[in-house]
């Protein structure tokens, strides 16, 4: 699968799932394929669009992009990193960005800041396990006030296996 087709495929469920109020920018210049459940991929992007509209309650600026990359070092935070071509998926949001403490803890299961009966936290610790099960990465950058970035990596295969 390309993910950049993915994304295209899903962009009217995005744009449902980040609301009114917030722009969506899609810059999508992945050629490379993946091996990936098709309808896991597709929860995990609007998983992460609702997490940003969650974060951006007046508004604001969705960025959706995918890249061929070729990794040699690990990426923040990453253990057991294998270096190779990978397909990034970038998701990032102009809203609230999350504290260092909260940030660490993003992954965990059941984690969540929001209000009760709202958020059952395990939004990013499913994606994390698919993304992990994959052989991908999933690397979280964010401050407060200045937004948050997702970065999936998921391994590069040739056209024919993926
Ligand atoms: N884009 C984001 N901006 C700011 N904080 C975020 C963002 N995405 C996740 N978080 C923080 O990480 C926490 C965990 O996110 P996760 O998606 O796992 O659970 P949730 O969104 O709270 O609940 P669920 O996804 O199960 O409905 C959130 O409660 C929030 O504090
Ligand atoms: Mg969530």
């Amino acid at each position: 699968m390309r993910l950049s087709d993915l994304v295209e495929g899903i962009a009217e469920l995005i744009r449902h799932s980040a609301g009114e109020g917030v722009t969506i920018h899609t810059d999508l210049k992945a050629q490379g394929w993946t091996l990936c459940d098709v309808n896991q991929m597709e929860n995990v992007i609007l998983n992460l669009a609702i997490n940003a509209r969650d974060a951006m309650p007046g508004g604001g600026t969705l960025t959706i992009q995918t890249r061929d990359v070729a990794l040699k070092t690990p990426p923040p935070d990453v253990a057991e990193f294998v270096p190779g071509d990978y397909i990034a998926l970038v998701v990032s949001d102009t809203g609230e960005g999350m504290r260092e403490a909260v940030r660490q803890r993003a992954l965990d299961p059941f984690f969540t800041t929001k209000p009760q009966g709202k958020g059952t936290g395990l939004g990013l610790s499913m994606t994390f396990g698919y993304v992990r099960q994959s052989n991908g990465y999933l690397v979280i950058e964010s401050a407060p006030g200045k937004g948050t970035k997702v970065t999936i990596l998921m391994p590069r295969h040739s056209e024919d296996r993926a």
